[in-house]
Protein backbone atom coordinates (compact mmCIF):
# COMPACT_ATOMS: atom_id res chain seq x y z
CA UNK A 1 0.00 0.00 0.00
CA UNK A 2 1.17 3.57 -0.77
CA UNK A 3 1.86 6.00 2.07
CA UNK A 4 -0.43 8.98 1.41
CA UNK A 5 3.39 11.23 1.55
CA UNK A 6 4.17 9.41 -2.05
CA UNK A 7 0.51 9.73 -3.60
CA UNK A 8 1.26 13.12 -5.24
CA UNK A 9 3.75 14.05 -7.43
CA UNK A 10 4.24 17.35 -9.65
CA UNK A 11 6.79 17.16 -12.26
CA UNK A 12 7.82 19.96 -15.49
CA UNK A 13 9.20 18.98 -18.33
CA UNK A 14 9.87 20.86 -21.37
CA UNK A 15 9.15 20.27 -25.52
CA UNK A 16 12.18 19.33 -27.49
CA UNK A 17 12.59 20.28 -31.42
CA UNK A 18 14.23 17.76 -33.50
CA UNK A 19 17.48 18.67 -35.93
CA UNK A 20 17.44 14.92 -37.22
CA UNK A 21 13.60 13.66 -37.12
CA UNK A 22 11.89 10.84 -36.21
CA UNK A 23 9.31 9.86 -38.48
CA UNK A 24 8.00 6.19 -38.90
CA UNK A 25 7.54 3.27 -36.29
CA UNK A 26 9.01 -0.14 -36.02
CA UNK A 27 6.03 -1.49 -33.68
CA UNK A 28 3.40 0.04 -33.83
CA UNK A 29 1.98 -1.24 -29.96
CA UNK A 30 5.07 -0.07 -28.32
CA UNK A 31 5.64 2.63 -29.92
CA UNK A 32 9.15 1.49 -31.19
CA UNK A 33 10.65 4.15 -33.73
CA UNK A 34 11.93 2.63 -37.42
CA UNK A 35 15.35 4.95 -36.65
CA UNK A 36 17.03 7.24 -34.21
CA UNK A 37 16.27 11.25 -34.01
CA UNK A 38 18.43 13.82 -32.64
CA UNK A 39 16.92 17.00 -30.36
CA UNK A 40 17.48 19.85 -28.48
CA UNK A 41 15.49 20.19 -25.16
CA UNK A 42 13.70 24.35 -25.52
CA UNK A 43 12.52 26.30 -22.63
CA UNK A 44 11.58 28.21 -20.44
CA UNK A 45 8.11 27.00 -22.15
CA UNK A 46 6.93 23.88 -20.29
CA UNK A 47 3.99 21.25 -19.23
CA UNK A 48 3.79 21.13 -15.71
CA UNK A 49 1.67 17.85 -14.52
CA UNK A 50 0.64 16.81 -11.03
CA UNK A 51 -1.02 13.37 -10.77
CA UNK A 52 -2.50 12.11 -7.12
CA UNK A 53 -3.40 8.12 -6.98
CA UNK A 54 -6.88 8.33 -5.69
CA UNK A 55 -7.09 5.82 -2.75
CA UNK A 56 -10.03 4.18 -4.07
CA UNK A 57 -9.20 1.63 -6.61
CA UNK A 58 -12.79 2.09 -8.39
CA UNK A 59 -12.94 5.38 -9.38
CA UNK A 60 -11.69 6.38 -13.05
CA UNK A 61 -9.25 8.44 -14.17
CA UNK A 62 -9.32 11.98 -14.28
CA UNK A 63 -7.46 14.09 -16.40
CA UNK A 64 -7.74 18.27 -16.11
CA UNK A 65 -6.10 20.76 -18.97
CA UNK A 66 -5.79 24.01 -17.40
CA UNK A 67 -8.50 22.97 -15.00
CA UNK A 68 -11.24 21.57 -17.92
CA UNK A 69 -11.84 18.38 -17.56
CA UNK A 70 -10.69 16.39 -20.90
CA UNK A 71 -12.46 14.50 -23.20
CA UNK A 72 -12.76 10.58 -23.48
CA UNK A 73 -10.29 10.36 -26.33
CA UNK A 74 -7.66 11.94 -24.35
CA UNK A 75 -8.64 9.89 -20.83
CA UNK A 76 -8.22 6.75 -22.71
CA UNK A 77 -4.90 7.80 -24.01
CA UNK A 78 -4.04 9.14 -20.78
CA UNK A 79 -5.10 5.79 -19.23
CA UNK A 80 -3.62 3.76 -21.15
CA UNK A 81 -0.38 5.34 -20.38
CA UNK A 82 -1.11 4.84 -16.90
CA UNK A 83 -1.74 1.24 -16.95
CA UNK A 84 1.98 0.87 -17.62
CA UNK A 85 2.75 2.78 -14.29
CA UNK A 86 0.08 0.59 -11.96
CA UNK A 87 1.72 -2.37 -13.94
CA UNK A 88 4.84 -1.53 -12.92
CA UNK A 89 4.01 -0.36 -9.31
CA UNK A 90 1.62 -2.89 -8.43
CA UNK A 91 -0.95 -0.77 -8.06
CA UNK A 92 -4.75 -0.60 -9.09
CA UNK A 93 -5.23 3.04 -7.76
CA UNK A 94 -6.91 5.50 -10.56
CA UNK A 95 -5.26 8.86 -10.65
CA UNK A 96 -6.24 12.68 -11.08
CA UNK A 97 -3.92 14.20 -13.60
CA UNK A 98 -3.42 18.40 -13.57
CA UNK A 99 -1.56 19.25 -16.81
CA UNK A 100 -1.14 22.67 -17.85
CA UNK A 101 0.97 24.43 -20.93
CA UNK A 102 2.61 27.56 -20.64
CA UNK A 103 2.79 27.63 -24.33
CA UNK A 104 -0.37 27.81 -27.00
CA UNK A 105 -0.70 24.55 -28.80
CA UNK A 106 -0.80 26.24 -31.85
CA UNK A 107 3.09 26.88 -31.61
CA UNK A 108 3.23 23.51 -33.44
CA UNK A 109 5.48 22.18 -30.88
CA UNK A 110 4.91 18.90 -29.94
CA UNK A 111 2.83 19.16 -26.74
CA UNK A 112 3.51 15.60 -26.59
CA UNK A 113 6.96 15.61 -26.07
CA UNK A 114 6.72 17.64 -22.37
CA UNK A 115 3.67 16.32 -21.75
CA UNK A 116 4.56 12.99 -21.47
CA UNK A 117 7.40 13.25 -20.24
CA UNK A 118 5.99 14.96 -17.29
CA UNK A 119 3.43 12.19 -16.94
CA UNK A 120 5.94 9.65 -16.80
CA UNK A 121 8.26 11.58 -14.31
CA UNK A 122 4.85 13.11 -11.96
CA UNK A 123 3.01 9.35 -12.56
CA UNK A 124 6.22 7.09 -11.28
CA UNK A 125 6.95 9.23 -8.78
CA UNK A 126 3.95 9.60 -7.00
CA UNK A 127 3.44 5.69 -7.52
CA UNK A 128 6.48 5.31 -5.11
CA UNK A 129 9.01 4.14 -8.10
CA UNK A 130 12.45 5.96 -8.70
CA UNK A 131 13.14 5.35 -12.24
CA UNK A 132 16.48 5.99 -13.51
CA UNK A 133 16.23 8.30 -16.64
CA UNK A 134 16.71 6.00 -19.40
CA UNK A 135 13.83 4.10 -17.34
CA UNK A 136 11.69 7.23 -17.61
CA UNK A 137 12.74 7.78 -21.16
CA UNK A 138 11.61 4.04 -21.91
CA UNK A 139 8.42 4.45 -20.21
CA UNK A 140 8.10 8.31 -22.05
CA UNK A 141 8.26 6.91 -25.62
CA UNK A 142 5.26 4.50 -24.78
CA UNK A 143 3.18 7.85 -24.42
CA UNK A 144 5.10 9.70 -27.47
CA UNK A 145 8.04 8.98 -29.28
CA UNK A 146 9.42 12.65 -28.89
CA UNK A 147 8.58 12.52 -25.17
CA UNK A 148 11.45 9.72 -25.08
CA UNK A 149 14.12 12.94 -25.37
CA UNK A 150 12.61 15.29 -23.12
CA UNK A 151 13.40 13.38 -20.66
CA UNK A 152 17.22 14.99 -21.15
CA UNK A 153 18.47 18.84 -21.46
CA UNK A 154 19.93 20.03 -24.06
CA UNK A 155 20.72 17.96 -27.01
CA UNK A 156 19.31 14.24 -26.87
CA UNK A 157 19.89 11.63 -29.21
CA UNK A 158 17.31 8.65 -29.71
CA UNK A 159 18.32 5.40 -29.68
CA UNK A 160 15.65 3.21 -32.14
CA UNK A 161 17.12 0.28 -30.09
CA UNK A 162 16.98 -3.58 -31.80
CA UNK A 163 15.03 -5.99 -29.00
CA UNK A 164 11.54 -6.82 -29.32
CA UNK A 165 10.43 -5.19 -25.87
CA UNK A 166 11.91 -2.04 -26.31
CA UNK A 167 14.29 -1.73 -23.68
CA UNK A 168 16.76 -0.25 -25.55
CA UNK A 169 14.39 2.03 -27.41
CA UNK A 170 15.07 5.21 -25.57
CA UNK A 171 17.25 8.30 -25.31
CA UNK A 172 20.34 10.20 -23.56
CA UNK A 173 21.94 13.30 -23.74
CA UNK A 174 24.60 14.36 -25.35
CA UNK A 175 27.48 16.29 -22.85
CA UNK A 176 26.19 19.43 -22.49
CA UNK A 177 27.52 22.09 -24.97
CA UNK A 178 27.47 25.30 -23.78
CA UNK A 179 26.79 25.93 -27.24
CA UNK A 180 23.94 29.29 -26.76
CA UNK A 181 21.81 28.69 -29.31
CA UNK A 182 18.26 30.19 -29.46
CA UNK A 183 15.02 28.85 -31.66
CA UNK A 184 12.19 31.52 -32.57
CA UNK A 185 9.23 29.54 -33.16
CA UNK A 186 7.78 31.14 -36.36
CA UNK A 187 3.75 30.94 -36.00
CA UNK A 188 2.47 31.05 -39.49
CA UNK A 189 -1.28 30.46 -40.19
CA UNK A 190 -3.95 29.21 -37.88
CA UNK A 191 -4.93 26.82 -40.18
CA UNK A 192 -7.06 24.04 -39.53
CA UNK A 193 -6.02 20.99 -37.27
CA UNK A 194 -2.95 19.00 -38.77
CA UNK A 195 -2.59 14.95 -39.43
CA UNK A 196 -1.54 13.95 -36.56
CA UNK A 197 2.47 12.79 -36.49
CA UNK A 198 1.15 8.71 -35.69
CA UNK A 199 -1.48 9.34 -38.64
CA UNK A 200 1.05 11.01 -40.90
CA UNK A 201 3.90 8.23 -40.21
CA UNK A 202 1.30 5.69 -40.39
CA UNK A 203 0.56 7.10 -44.04
CA UNK A 204 3.83 7.23 -44.75
CA UNK A 205 5.28 3.69 -44.00
CA UNK A 206 2.26 2.55 -45.73
CA UNK A 207 2.26 3.70 -48.94
CA UNK A 208 5.53 6.41 -49.36
CA UNK A 209 7.77 5.16 -51.83
CA UNK A 210 10.40 6.65 -50.19
CA UNK A 211 9.72 5.80 -46.95
CA UNK A 212 12.50 3.13 -46.78
CA UNK A 213 15.43 5.60 -48.64
CA UNK A 214 14.07 8.45 -45.45
CA UNK A 215 15.12 5.70 -42.73
CA UNK A 216 18.45 5.05 -44.64
CA UNK A 217 19.53 8.49 -43.95
CA UNK A 218 18.88 8.81 -40.36
CA UNK A 219 22.09 6.89 -38.58
CA UNK A 220 23.98 8.98 -40.99
CA UNK A 221 22.61 12.41 -40.03
CA UNK A 222 22.86 11.53 -36.29
CA UNK A 223 26.76 11.06 -36.72
CA UNK A 224 26.86 13.92 -38.61
CA UNK A 225 24.61 16.55 -36.36
CA UNK A 226 26.95 15.49 -33.50
CA UNK A 227 29.73 15.92 -35.38
CA UNK A 228 28.69 19.18 -35.90
CA UNK A 229 27.27 19.93 -31.96
CA UNK A 230 30.82 18.96 -31.33
CA UNK A 231 32.63 21.49 -33.07
CA UNK A 232 30.04 24.37 -32.54
CA UNK A 233 30.29 24.35 -36.64
CA UNK A 234 26.58 26.61 -37.06
CA UNK A 235 26.75 25.90 -41.09
CA UNK A 236 27.36 22.59 -40.74
CA UNK A 237 24.33 21.86 -38.35
CA UNK A 238 22.11 23.94 -40.49
CA UNK A 239 22.52 21.92 -43.60
CA UNK A 240 21.95 18.38 -41.37
CA UNK A 241 19.24 19.71 -39.90
CA UNK A 242 17.59 21.38 -42.99
CA UNK A 243 18.54 18.23 -44.85
CA UNK A 244 16.71 16.10 -42.36
CA UNK A 245 13.63 18.03 -42.30
CA UNK A 246 13.91 17.97 -46.31
CA UNK A 247 13.81 14.56 -46.19
CA UNK A 248 11.51 13.65 -43.62
CA UNK A 249 8.76 15.83 -45.37
CA UNK A 250 9.39 14.73 -49.09
CA UNK A 251 8.88 11.10 -47.42
CA UNK A 252 5.25 11.99 -46.26
CA UNK A 253 4.45 14.22 -49.52
CA UNK A 254 5.21 11.16 -51.59
CA UNK A 255 2.56 8.67 -49.64
CA UNK A 256 -0.84 8.44 -51.17
CA UNK A 257 -1.98 10.20 -50.74
CA UNK A 258 0.24 12.99 -49.62
CA UNK A 259 0.51 13.67 -46.13
CA UNK A 260 1.61 17.61 -46.90
CA UNK A 261 2.09 19.70 -43.58
CA UNK A 262 3.15 23.06 -45.32
CA UNK A 263 1.19 25.80 -46.25
CA UNK A 264 2.36 28.70 -48.71
CA UNK A 265 3.85 31.19 -45.77
CA UNK A 266 5.82 27.54 -44.59
CA UNK A 267 7.43 27.21 -48.46
CA UNK A 268 8.28 31.30 -48.35
CA UNK A 269 9.97 30.91 -44.85
CA UNK A 270 12.12 28.35 -46.31
CA UNK A 271 12.98 30.24 -49.27
CA UNK A 272 13.65 33.42 -46.74
CA UNK A 273 15.70 31.75 -43.95
CA UNK A 274 17.85 30.32 -46.85
CA UNK A 275 18.42 33.41 -48.34
CA UNK A 276 19.25 35.10 -44.88
CA UNK A 277 21.89 32.55 -44.19
CA UNK A 278 23.45 33.24 -47.80
CA UNK A 279 23.45 36.67 -46.57
CA UNK A 280 25.61 35.48 -43.65
CA UNK A 281 23.36 35.68 -40.87
CA UNK A 282 23.60 32.24 -38.72
CA UNK A 283 20.16 31.26 -39.49
CA UNK A 284 18.14 27.90 -40.77
CA UNK A 285 15.06 26.24 -40.36
CA UNK A 286 13.12 23.09 -39.14
CA UNK A 287 9.52 21.92 -39.35
CA UNK A 288 7.52 19.58 -37.95
CA UNK A 289 4.32 17.32 -38.53
CA UNK A 290 2.99 21.26 -39.23
CA UNK A 291 2.58 24.70 -41.07
CA UNK A 292 5.26 26.70 -38.44
CA UNK A 293 8.76 27.04 -38.77
CA UNK A 294 11.00 26.66 -36.33
CA UNK A 295 14.34 29.13 -37.04
CA UNK A 296 17.76 28.62 -35.48
CA UNK A 297 20.20 31.24 -34.95
CA UNK A 298 22.74 32.09 -31.70
CA UNK A 299 21.89 34.43 -29.03
CA UNK A 300 23.92 37.44 -30.42
CA UNK A 301 21.61 37.60 -33.31
CA UNK A 302 18.21 36.35 -31.52
CA UNK A 303 17.13 39.96 -31.26
CA UNK A 304 18.01 41.25 -35.15
CA UNK A 305 16.56 37.57 -36.44
CA UNK A 306 13.28 38.01 -34.24
CA UNK A 307 12.64 41.24 -35.22
CA UNK A 308 13.03 40.03 -39.31
CA UNK A 309 10.53 37.40 -39.18
CA UNK A 310 7.71 39.42 -36.70
CA UNK A 311 8.15 41.77 -39.89
CA UNK A 312 7.53 38.98 -42.41
CA UNK A 313 3.89 38.73 -43.64
CA UNK A 314 3.79 35.31 -43.38
CA UNK A 315 4.66 35.58 -39.70
CA UNK A 316 1.52 35.72 -36.99
CA UNK A 317 3.92 36.15 -33.72
CA UNK A 318 7.48 34.73 -32.80
CA UNK A 319 8.00 32.65 -29.67
CA UNK A 320 11.56 32.77 -28.09
CA UNK A 321 13.18 29.63 -27.05
CA UNK A 322 16.66 28.48 -25.77
CA UNK A 323 18.38 25.37 -24.33
CA UNK A 324 16.16 24.11 -21.36
CA UNK A 325 16.75 21.26 -18.53
CA UNK A 326 15.31 17.95 -18.31
CA UNK A 327 12.23 16.70 -16.81
CA UNK A 328 12.55 16.99 -13.21
CA UNK A 329 10.46 17.08 -10.31
CA UNK A 330 9.02 20.58 -8.66
CA UNK A 331 6.56 21.31 -5.57
CA UNK A 332 3.05 21.43 -5.75
CA UNK A 333 1.35 24.64 -6.97
CA UNK A 334 -0.30 26.30 -3.62
CA UNK A 335 -4.06 25.04 -3.45
O1 LIG B 1 6.33 12.18 -30.73
P1 LIG B 1 5.37 12.20 -31.88
O2 LIG B 1 4.69 10.89 -32.08
O3 LIG B 1 4.40 13.35 -31.75
O4 LIG B 1 6.19 12.48 -33.23
C1 LIG B 1 7.00 13.60 -33.45
C2 LIG B 1 7.27 13.78 -34.91
C3 LIG B 1 8.02 15.05 -35.29
O5 LIG B 1 7.77 16.08 -34.36
C4 LIG B 1 7.51 15.52 -36.65
C5 LIG B 1 9.51 14.81 -35.44
C6 LIG B 1 10.28 14.65 -34.15
O6 LIG B 1 11.30 13.95 -34.19
O7 LIG B 1 9.91 15.25 -33.13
Amino acid sequence: MLDTTQRTATAIAHPNIALIKYWGKRDQALNLPAAGSLSLTLGPIHTRTRVTWQPHADARDEVYFDGVQAGAKEVARMSKFLDLVRQRAGITQRAVVHTSNDFPTAAGLASSSSGFAALALAASAAAGLTLSPTELSVLARRGSGSAARSIFGGFAVMNPGVDADGLDAHAHALPPSGWPLRVLIAVTVEGPKDVSSTIGMNQTERTSPYFDAWVKTVAPAIDEATAAIEARDFERLAIAAEASAMQMHASAIAAVPGVLYWRGATVELIHRVRQRRQQGVPVFFTIDAGPHVKVFTTDEHQHEVAAWLSGLPEVIRVIHTEPAPGARLVEPDPT
